[in-house]
Formats: C-alpha cells, sequence, structure tokens
C-alpha cells in the first residue's frame, strides 16, 4: 500500500553546500528536514548529483528516526561527480549508493533523471532491470523525470512506470492537455520547479543577476521572465505572487506532489502558510490564457 503524500512536498537540490544554489550547512540542511517533517510534510525528492551527495547525506541524517512515515524519492542518471550516464549496468550501483547517503534500506521510488528518447521508448532493457530491483526490494516503484509532452506520450505507453516528475508551472504548461491521461493511468505526478527556479515568486526584477545554476540565462531571458512577472503582478494585483503560483499547481486534481526548491526555515513556512489557499477559478484562467497567448509559441528556455 502507498504511504499517504503530502500535496506540499519537499524539492531537495538545495540541500547541502554546494556552487548551483549557494551555501546551507549539515545543521541548517537537518534543521529544515526535520521541520518540513514535523509540519506535515512527507514527500522528499532528492538525486544522487545534488550537492555531490550532500542533499542524500544530509536527508539521510534528518529522517533516519522516522523513515517509515517519509517517501523518498531518488533518480539514477547524474552521479556525485557530475558524471551523466545511463548504463543499465549501473542502476543497481547507483541506487546502492543513494541508500548508503540516505542510510535506508530502500527507496520509495527511482526516477531516470531525464534519460534519452530511446529508454523512454522502451527501446531499451531499463524498465525490465527496475522491475527486477522491486522485486528484490531496493526499491518501491519506478518511473521518470521528464519535462516535454513529447517525452510524456513516450512514457504513457510504458505499462509499469507509476510516477513521473515533469516540469509544470505557470511558465511551463506544454504538458496541459496530458495531465488527464497521466492521471487516468494512475501514474503519481510530481511536479518539479514549480516556481520557474524562483521566478513566480514575484522576487526578482530585470535587474536580478544570477550565479550558479541560474547563471544560464541570457539578458534577454531575464527581461522576458521580468515583463511576464509584470503581467502575473497585473492580474493578481499583488507583487508577491508564490500563493498564486503554488495555488495555481494545487488546483490541479491530476497532480500528487508538489516540490519548491526551499532553502530557509521561512521560506519552508511560507509554502505551509499558503498551502490551503485556493487560487479563484478566474486567475487560472488568466494564468493558462498569459501562457497560450504569450508563451506556448515561443516557450521559454529552462
Ligand atoms: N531534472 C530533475 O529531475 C529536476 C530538475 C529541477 C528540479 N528538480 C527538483 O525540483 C525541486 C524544485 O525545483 P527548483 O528548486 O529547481 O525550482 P523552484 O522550486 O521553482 O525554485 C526554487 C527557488 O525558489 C525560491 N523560493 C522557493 N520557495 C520560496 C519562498 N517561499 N519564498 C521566496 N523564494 C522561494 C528560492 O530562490 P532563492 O535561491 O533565490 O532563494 C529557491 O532556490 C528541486 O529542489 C529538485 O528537487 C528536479
Amino acid at each position: 500500500m502507498r504511504k499517504p503524500i503530502s500535496r506540499l512536498g519537499f524539492g531537495g537540490w538545495q540541500l547541502g553546500n554546494h556552487q548551483e544554489w549557494g551555501q546551507m550547512d549539515e545543521e541548517q540542511g537537518i534543521k529544515l528536514v526535520q521541520t518540513a517533517f514535523e509540519n506535515g510534510i512527507t514527500f522528499f525528492d532528492t538525486a544522487p548529483n545534488y550537492a555531490a551527495g550532500r542533499s542524500e547525506i544530509y536527508l539521510g541524517m534528518a529522517t533516519k528516526l522516522f523513515r517509515d512515515k517519509i517517501y523518498l524519492n531518488s533518480k539514477y542518471g547524474h552521479d556525485p561527480d557530475g558524471n551523466i550516464g545511463f548504463s543499465v549496468a549501473g542502476i543497481e550501483p547507483s541506487i546502492r549508493g543513494s541508500l548508503k547517503r540516505l542510510q535506508t534500506t530502500y527507496l520509495d521510488s527511482l526516477l531516470l533523471h531525464n534519460p534519452p528518447m530511446e529508454i523512454l521508448n522502451g527501446a531499451t532493457s531499463h524498465f525490465q532491470e527496475l522491475e527486477r530491483l522491486k522485486q528484490v526490494g531496493l526499491i518501491r516503484a519506478y518511473g521518470v523525470s521528464i519535462d516535454t509532452a513529447e517525452e510524456v506520450e513516450a512514457v504513457l505507453k510504458q505499462p509499469n512506470v507509476t510516477i513521473i516528475e515533469l516540469l509544470y508551472n505557470i511558465f511551463f504548461q506544454s504538458c496541459r492537455k496530458l495531465l488527464s491521461d497521466i492521471h487516468k493511468r494512475g501514474i503519481l505526478l510530481i511536479i518539479k520547479v514549480p516556481l520557474d527556479s524562483g521566478w513566480l515568486t514575484g522576487k526578482y526584477t530585470a535587474k536580478a543577476a544570477f550565479e550558479g545554476i541560474r547563471h544560464r540565462w541570457s539578458q534577454e531571458d531575464i527581461q522576458r521572465r521580468a515583463d511576464l512577472v509584470n503581467q502575473l503582478s497585473n492580474i493578481t494585483k499583488d507583487t508577491s505572487l508564490t500563493k498564486y503560483a503554488m495555488g495555481f499547481l494545487f488546483s490541479y486534481p491530476e497532480i500528487t506532489t508538489i516540490i519548491p526548491g526551499i532553502k530557509t526555515i521561512e521560506q519552508l513556512h511560507d509554502h505551509l502558510n499558503h498551502q490551503k489557499y485556493v487560487l479563484p477559478h478566474d486567475i487560472k484562467q488568466q494564468f493558462e490564457n498569459l501562457y497560450d497567448q504569450s508563451i506556448a509559441k515561443n516557450p521559454l528556455p529552462w
């Protein structure tokens, strides 16, 4: 039987001291995870490469006393040293590495971490190997972390996949029409990057400068996002947008859990305070229209 999964989940990429997202020491990371659990969050997302393994290590230290009450989701394909590889033979050793760092004997789920299309199409033996690892008890479920409608369509043809982690938010709605197909299959749907890496909080402007993983955006990308954020503020009549961005996602019954990347106790409490907010239907409609009219034909780069 599946463990209860909180609709507000925890994105674990930011856990750990690292170049992508900045500083977070062990004590801060453990406190963040334990406070999340104490406040009802039961779903935690991580991956071997997050902070070169430290995300899993912090999660393991923080959760060992209540392991049986939470859902730990990790991934395969990006290793702690920064290498990317999807060999079938590498899956089991990677899972064993995750289990050691997480101080546990099983993963609630294992996702292939943005694998190539041939794997999603079922042209390889990855899903058979994952089925074997499920049978021996190292993982309880398996699936994929993906970004595009083409990828979702391919995965929906794989009968044993029971979990998808998907890029979806106000700025990325290309999979909107596929949400009901995912739901009909009974697939557990995790939403990653719910805040467009922070933009959908409303806290950045065209003058923002980014380091680490967010250094990827050109000045043009930043200007376009800042203009879109202004349009959202015109719709909500509010400059603080987090509750609307999260409320937008909570409004889809097809979504099982939403995993914002949380860096501080203040950000965690902000999400906890807003988790019951119900987005008015007309605002949701306007967010969907904004995407259809201003983004769909010219998608933003992640
Ligand atoms: N390929 C994959 O499988 C994949 C890819 C991406 C993400 N993920 C998963 O999805 C999770 C979420 O994605 P993400 O972290 O990339 O993007 P995100 O959740 O859209 O944005 C995270 C950023 O938003 C800001 N933030 C979050 N909550 C806030 C609050 N309440 N108030 C103000 N600012 C807030 C923080 O920005 P500041 O840093 O500026 O404070 C944080 O670093 C990750 O942690 C990871 O677990 C998976």
